[in-house]
C-alpha cells in the first residue's frame, strides 16, 4: 500500500531515498519516483516498474540533500509513468508523495479545482493542488497544508517539498504509517523504520492528524489547529542486519528457516524468573473478565487466528470466535456480554483491523494486539499488547510471523487455563522446545520438499489441500500460500466437505494434498483421500510420526503434542509454496498485485 520516504541533511538525497524505497518495496512496486530539491528547483524521476528501473532514470549529475520518495501499490488510477508519485502543483512549486486514499477527492476537486489542469488520474494530486490553491489565495505554507487535512476525508502519510523553502520537509499522517527518523544532522521520514534503518535506530512515532515541519537539525509536531507537541524519540529493537538476505536468494525462504530460532526467542522473552511461561497480568485478567474472545484478522493472520480458537478453546475451556475484519466492520455478530477483542496482524497496520479496533474501542470494549511491529497504530491503540518478536519480515508473503502468532496464541490459551486452574498433560516449554526441533528437522528435508512441489505441482494449474479439525485450518493457511507465491489456484477444504460439491472438481492428475496429524480423524481424513484418489487426483499424504502415518506416506512429520501440530507444517507447506512459485518463475518475494501492509480498507 506504498511506501514513502524522506532525508534532509547533508549527505547524497538520491542514494538514501533510493536505498529506502528498495527496503521499502515490499509495500508496493508498481511505479516509483523522487523529487530532489537544491538550489535549481524541483527535479522530479518517477518510472513504471520496480525500483531498480527508477534508479535507471535518475540524474546522478543532480546533485541534492534533501528530497522525497515513494513506491506505489495504485488504488487510484492504473499503475503508470503518469500517476506515480511524486506529484506537483499546478505552477510546479510543490512536490507530494502520499500513502492512503483520500475518499472525497473528487468533491474537493469539484470545489476547489474546477480551473486547475490536473496532470494524473489520482487521489494524491488532489492534496498538492489545495495546497497549492491556498497558498496563491494568500495563506503561508503551514496553513495551507493544515487547511487541505482538514478538509480531506480518508488516510494519508504525506511528505511536501516546496521550491520556495530548502530548508523544510512538511509531513502529514492520518491512519497510514508514518515515523520520523532522528540523526545528527539529519531527518528522515518513513512508512516503517526498516526503510531507513541504514541510516537511523531513533524514531519518533506520530499520531493521526498530525504534522511536522522538518528540517536538519529539528522536528516540530503540530496538530491540524496548529498546537504544538512535544515526542520524545524511541530506539528500534533490530539493527540493519535483520533486514538483509545474507547468502539466501530470497527472504522468504530465510524467514523459513528462521522460525525455530523465533520460537526459541518467544519462549525466552514470555518465560518468568520461575521458568514457566508466563503472559502479563493485566492481560491474564483481561481474559479472566471476558466471557468470550473475539478473534480478528486478515489473511495469514486471520489463520493464525483459527488455529489459536482451537487452542484457547481446548487448552483454557473459553469460547473463542475468529472475525475476518473486513467483514467483521459491516457484518458484526451479536456479541457477548463481556467480549474481549483480540486484534493479530503482523504489520500492525492492517486497514482493515484497525476499523474494527477503532468500533470496538467506541464501543468501549477491551482490545488486546498481538503484531509484530512495537509501536505500530494497532499496537498503539490497544489497551493491551503481545509482541511476536519474528524480527522484520521482508518478504510479502508471512511465515515467521505466522508461525510466531500461533505460538504467542498458545501462551495465551496456556495462562489463562493456568489462571484458572485448568491442570496441563504437557509442560510448555518443554514440549514448544521440541517443536522448535522438530521444526529444524522439517527445514533440513529441503530436498524431499522441494521435490513434492516438483512432483506434484509443476505442470498443474489448481490444487486442494484437505485436512480435518486443527489440520483444516493448516491447510487454509497452505492454499493461500500456495496462491499467493505460486499463482496456483488453491484451495483448503475440510475434509468430509470435499463430497457436498468441491469433489466435482477432480479430474485425472489434480493433486491433492492431506496433513493428517490427529488420530481420532486420521482414519476419516485417509477416506476423503481414497474417495478423491478413485476419481483420478494424485494424492499426497503428510502425517506424524507414530501417532497418524502409515508406511506409503509422502511426508512424516517429527512428533510433537496434538496442540503444537499446525506449528510443525508451517515447514512443509511454506516450503512446498516456495518451490512451486520458484518452478513457476515466479517473483517469491514480491508475488503479483500483493503488498506487505495493506493500509487500505
Ligand atoms: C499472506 C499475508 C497476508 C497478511 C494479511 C494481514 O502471506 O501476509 O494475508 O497476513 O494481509 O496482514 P497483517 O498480519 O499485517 O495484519
Amino acid at each position: 500500500m506504498c511506501g514513502i520516504v524522506g532525508y534532509i541533511g547533508n549527505q547524497d538525497a538520491s542514494d538514501i531515498l533510493l536505498k529506502g524505497l528498495s527496503n521499502l518495496e515490499y509495500r508496493g512496486y508498481d511505479s516509483a519516483g523522487i523529487a530532489l530539491l537544491n538550489a535549481e528547483g524541483v527535479h522530479i524521476f518517477k518510472e513504471k516498474g520496480r525500483i531498480a528501473a527508477l534508479r535507471n532514470i535518475v540524474d546522478p549529475n543532480v546533485r541534492a540533500t534533501m528530497g522525497i520518495g515513494h513506491t506505489r501499490w495504485a488504488t487510484h488510477g492504473e499503475p503508470n509513468r503518469r500517476n506515480a508519485h511524486p506529484h506537483q502543483s499546478a505552477s510546479g512549486r510543490f512536490a507530494i508523495v502520499h500513502n492512503g486514499v483520500i475518499e472525497n477527492f473528487a468533491s474537493l476537486r469539484d470545489q476547489y479545482l474546477s480551473g486547475v489542469p490536473l496532470r494524473s488520474d489520482t487521489d494524491t494530486e488532489i492534496v498538492v493542488q489545495l495546497i497549492e490553491c491556498f497558498v496563491t489565495g494568500g495563506m503561508g505554507v503551514e496553513a495551507a497544508l493544515r487547511k487541505t487535512l482538514k478538509l480531506v476525508e480518508g488516510s494519508y502519510a504525506i511528505a511536501l517539498l516546496d521550491r520556495e523553502n530548502p530548508e523544510m520537509i512538511y509531513v502529514g499522517k492520518n491512519k497510514s504509517p508514518l515515523l520520523i527518523g532522528v540523526g545528527d544532522g539529519f531527518h528522515v521520514v518513513a512508512s516503517d523504520a526498516t526503510a531507513m534503518i541504514q541510516q537511523t535506530k531513533q524514531y519518533v512515532e506520530l499520531m493521526d492528524e498530525e504534522i511536522v515541519l522538518l528540517t536538519r537539525d529539528s522536528y516540530v509536531i503540530k496538530d491540524l489547529d496548529g498546537k504544538v507537541k512535544r515526542r520524545k524519540p524511541y530506539t528500534v529493537s533490530f539493527d540493519a542486519r535483520d533486514t538483509e538476505k545474507g547468502a539466501y536468494p530470497h527472504y522468504m525462504l530465510k524467514e523459513i528457516d528462521e522460525q525455530p530460532a523465533v520460537l526459541r526467542r518467544l519462549l525466552q522473552k514470555y518465560e518468568d524468573e520461575t521458568g514457566h511461561l508466563s503472559v502479563d497480568s493485566a492481560i491474564t485478567r483481561a481474559i479472566q473478565n471476558a466471557d468470550r474472545l473475539y478473534i480478528v484478522a486478515c489473511g495469514t493472520s486471520y489463520h493464525a487466528g483459527l488455529v489459536g480458537k482451537q487452542l484457547i478453546e481446548q487448552i483454557a475451556q473459553i469460547p473463542t470466535e475468529v472475525h475476518i475484519s473486513s467483514e467483521f466492520s459491516y457484518n458484526t455478530p451479536l456479541l457477548s456480554k463481556k467480549p474481549l477483542f483480540i486484534f493479530i496482524s503482523q504489520s500492525g497496520e492492517t486497514a482493515d483491523s484497525r476499523t474494527v479496533l477503532v468500533k470496538v474501542k467506541k464501543m468501549g470494549y477491551p482490545t488486546l494486539t498481538l503484531t509484530n511491529v512495537e509501536g505500530s497504530t494497532l499496537y498503539r491503540e490497544a489497551d493491551y499488547k503481545m509482541l511476536l518478536y519474528a524480527g522484520p519480515e521482508i518478504a510479502v508473503a508471512s511465515t515467521k510471523a505466522y508461525t510466531a502468532q500461533i505460538a504467542v496464541l498458545s501462551f495465551i490459551a496456556i495462562a489463562a487455563a493456568e489462571s484458572k486452574g485448568i491442570a496441563l498433560d504437557f509442560e510448555p516449554i518443554h514440549e514448544l522446545s521440541f517443536v522448535a526441533q522438530a521444526m529444524e528437522r522439517m527445514i533440513d528435508q529441503k530436498a524431499q520438499l522441494k521435490e513434492i512441489a516438483r512432483n506434484y505441482l509443476s505442470v498443474t494449474r489448481n490444487a486442494f489441500y484437505i485436512g480435518r479439525g486443527i489440520d483444516y485450518y493448516v491447510c487454509m493457511e497452505a492454499a493461500l500460500k500456495l496462491k499467493e507465491v505460486s499463482y496456483i489456484q488453491a484451495e483448503g477444504f475440510a475434509g468430509g466437505e470435499l463430497k457436498h460439491g468441491t469433489i466435482a472438481l477432480i479430474e485425472d492428475g489434480t493433486p491433492v494434498l492431506a496433513f493428517t496429524t490427529q488420530p481420532n480423524v486420521n482414519n476419516s481424513i485417509r477416506s476423503n483421500v481414497q474417495e478423491v484418489s478413485t476419481r483420478g487426483a494424485y494424492t499426497c499424504i503428510i502425517s506424524m510420526e507414530g501417532v497418524t502415518d502409515k508406511p506409503d506416506d509422502q511426508i512424516v512429520l517429527p512428533k510433537v503434542h496434538r496442540f503444537f501440530t499446525p506449528l510443525v507444517c508451517a515447514i512443509p507447506l511454506q516450503l512446498i509454496a516456495y518451490y512451486a512459485a520458484l518452478q513457476n518463475e515466479c517473483d517469491v518475494d514480491k508475488p503479483r498485485n500483493l503488498a506487505k501492509s495493506v493500509t487500505v480498507e
